[in-house]
C-alpha cells in the first residue's frame, strides 16, 4: 500500500482509525487457533520425499527443502531443531503419509529423541484427522507448513494490514478445526474496509524491491537510502509488512523504495492469496527491482517463480518491462561476471556496484515514468509555485531574490512540464 497511513486530520477520521486498530487487534488476539503460543519449542522435522508420481518436486531437492524447513523453524524465537529426517514416500496427500514400516520406525525415533516438544511434518497441509492421529502416536504437537508459516506471519506482523491478512488467512484453518462447533468466522473476518489505508498517494516515483526471502532486499534498500532504522536479519520473513523508504538518485531525485514480503519456495497453497494481496500493491509502482541471491543454489528456479508470480498478479506490461534484475551477494562468488549487460551485479552488504545501480534506476525512472528532476526559476508573484505544488512534486524552494523569483526544484513529468511552459509562457 503506497498510501500514507494515519494522515487524517479531522477528529472523526482519527477516531475511526483508532476504532479500526482496536477491532483488528481484538480479532488478531481472538484467533489463536493453532495451539502454538510463545513458549519454547524443540522441533523434530520430518520431510516426506516423494520419489515418484505427480507430486514429485522436480525443481528442488529434498535436501534443499529440508534446509528451508530448518530455516523456518529457526526463524522463531526460542524454537530449535533437535533432529531431522528425510523419509521416502509415494503418497504424501493420502491419510497415511508413510508406509507402515517407515511410520513405526519414525514413531520409535521420535519417542526415543529426548526433549522433543513438536514435530514439523514438511507437507503443505495435514488433514485434521491425520494431524490428530500423528499427535496421538507421537504424543506431541504436530505442525504442517501452513500452521508453521502462519505462526511466523503472526509473530512478525506489525501493521494492522498485515495482522488483518493473517487473521483472514487463519479463517479456513479455524473452520476446519471448529467445523463441529458450527462457528461462523466469516462474519468476524468481514470488512474489506480495513484493507486499504486512508490518506493521500505520494507523487514520488515508487520502486518495489522484490525477491526471495533472505536475498538481501532490506540490506539493499538500507544501502541505497542510508536508512539506519532498517535492520536486515538473516532470518526468513524478516519483512512481513510493506515498508517504504526514501532515497536519492544521482540527480537528487527522491524516490521511494518499497520493501516487499519475501518469496518462499512452496508457499502453502492457502496462504498464496494473502501473500499475493500483500504484493498487489506492486502493481501501482513505477519500477520493479528484482533482487536475486546469486549465491543460492536454487537461484535460477527462484527467478522463474518470481517472474511467474508477477505475471499472475497481472502487472501492466510496461511495469513488467521495467524490471531491473540485480544479482546480489557477488562477494560470495569469486570472479563473478554477468553476461547480460542489462543485469547489475552488486554486493549490498559490501556496498559494491551501488553507484552503477543508482544510475540505472534513474535512467529507468525517467524512461518509464517520464518524470525528471528540474530546477525552475519561478515568479513568486504569479500562480506558478501553487501550480507546481499541485501538478508536480516540489522538493526545494530556495534563492529567493529581490526580484521575487526563486529556484524551485521539482520532480515533474514531461507532460506536466509541457503544460507548465505553455501556461506560463516559459521558454
Ligand atoms: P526478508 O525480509 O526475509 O525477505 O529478507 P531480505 O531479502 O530483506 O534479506 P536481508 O536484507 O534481511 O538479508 C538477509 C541476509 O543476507 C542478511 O544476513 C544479510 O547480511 C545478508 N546479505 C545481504 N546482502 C548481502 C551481500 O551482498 N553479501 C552477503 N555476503 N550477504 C548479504
Amino acid at each position: 500500500m503506497f498510501k500514507s497511513k494515519n494522515h487524517n486530520t479531522d477528529n472523526n477520521s482519527l477516531e475511526e482509525d483508532e476504532t479500526d486498530e482496536a477491532e483488528i487487534e481484538e480479532l488478531f488476539q481472538q484467533q489463536i487457533p493453532i495451539g502454538i503460543g510463545e513458549e519454547e519449542h524443540r522441533v523434530f522435522i520430518v520431510h516426506p520425499d516423494v520419489k515418484w508420481g505427480s507430486r514429485k518436486q522436480y525443481l528442488t531437492t529434498a535436501a534443499l527443502q529440508m534446509e528451508e524447513a530448518v530455516g523456518l523453524v529457526n526463524t522463531l524465537y526460542n524454537w530449535s531443531v533437535v533432529d531431522k529426517i528425510i523419509l521416502s514416500t509415494k503418497t504424501p496427500e493420502k491419510k497415511r503419509i508413510f508406509g507402515k514400516g517407515n511410520f513405526q520406525a519414525l514413531t520409535e525415533k521420535i519417542r526415543d529423541t529426548p526433549g522433543v516438544t513438536a514435530v514439523f511434518v514438511n507437507v503443505e497441509r495435514l488433514s485434521p484427522s491425520s494431524e490428530k492421529e500423528l499427535q496421538e502416536a507421537w504424543g506431541v504437537k504436530v505442525l504442517d507448513r501452513y500452521s508453521l508459516v502462519l505462526h511466523i506471519f503472526r509473530c512478525n506482523a506489525r501493521t494492522k494490514e498485515a495482522k488483518l491478512q493473517i487473521s483472514l488467512a487463519e479463517i479456513p484453518l479455524l473452520r476446519s478445526r471448529l467445523r463441529n462447533e458450527a462457528v461462523n468466522l466469516d462474519q468476524q473476518g468481514g470488512g474489506s474496509r480495513y484493507i486499504m489505508g486512508s490518506g493521500e498517494t505520494l507523487d514520488f516515483p515508487i520502486i518495489s524491491v522484490m525477491g526471495y526471502t533472505n536475498c538481501g532486499k532490506t540490506t539493499l534498500i538500507k544501502a541505497l537510502t542510508g536508512d539506519a532504522g532498517l535492520q536486515p536479519k538473516d532470518q526468513l520473513f524478516a519483512t512481513l509488512d510493506v515498508t517504504v523508504h526514501a532515497g536519492q538518485l544521482p540527480s537528487h531525485m527522491t524516490v521511494l523504495y518499497v520493501d516487499t514480503i519475501g518469496f518462499l519456495s512452496q508457499l502453502p497453497h492457502q496462504l498464496i492469496d494473502s501473500f499475493s494481496a500483500t504484493l498487489e500493491d506492486v502493481t501501482h509502482s513505477d519500477l520493479i527491482i528484482h533482487v536475486r541471491d546469486i549465491s543460492h543454489p536454487e537461484t535460477v528456479n527462484q527467478k522463474v517463480n518470481v517472474l511467474n508470480v508477477l505475471k499472475n498478479l497481472q502487472i501492466p506490461e510496461k511495469l513488467l518491462n521495467s524490471i531491473i534484475e540485480v544479482h546480489n551477494k557477488i562477494d560470495l562468488i569469486e570472479g563473478y561476471e554477468v553476461s547480460d549487460p542489462e543485469v547489475i551485479p552488486i554486493s549490498a552488504l559490501k556496498q559494491h556496484g551501488l553507484e552503477v545501480l543508482k544510475v540505472k534506476i534513474e535512467e529507468a525512472v525517467v524512461k518509464y515514468t517520464g518524470k525528471q528532476t528540474m530546477t525552475l526559476k519561478v515568479q513568486l508573484n504569479s500562480p506558478q509555485l501553487a501550480w507546481l505544488y499541485k501538478e508536480a512534486t516540489v522538493q526545494v524552494v530556495d534563492d529567493v531574490g529581490d526580484d521575487c523569483t526563486a529556484n524551485v526544484k521539482v520532480i515533474i513529468s514531461q507532460a506536466a512540464y509541457g503544460r507548465y511552459r505553455k501556461l506560463f509562457q516559459v521558454t
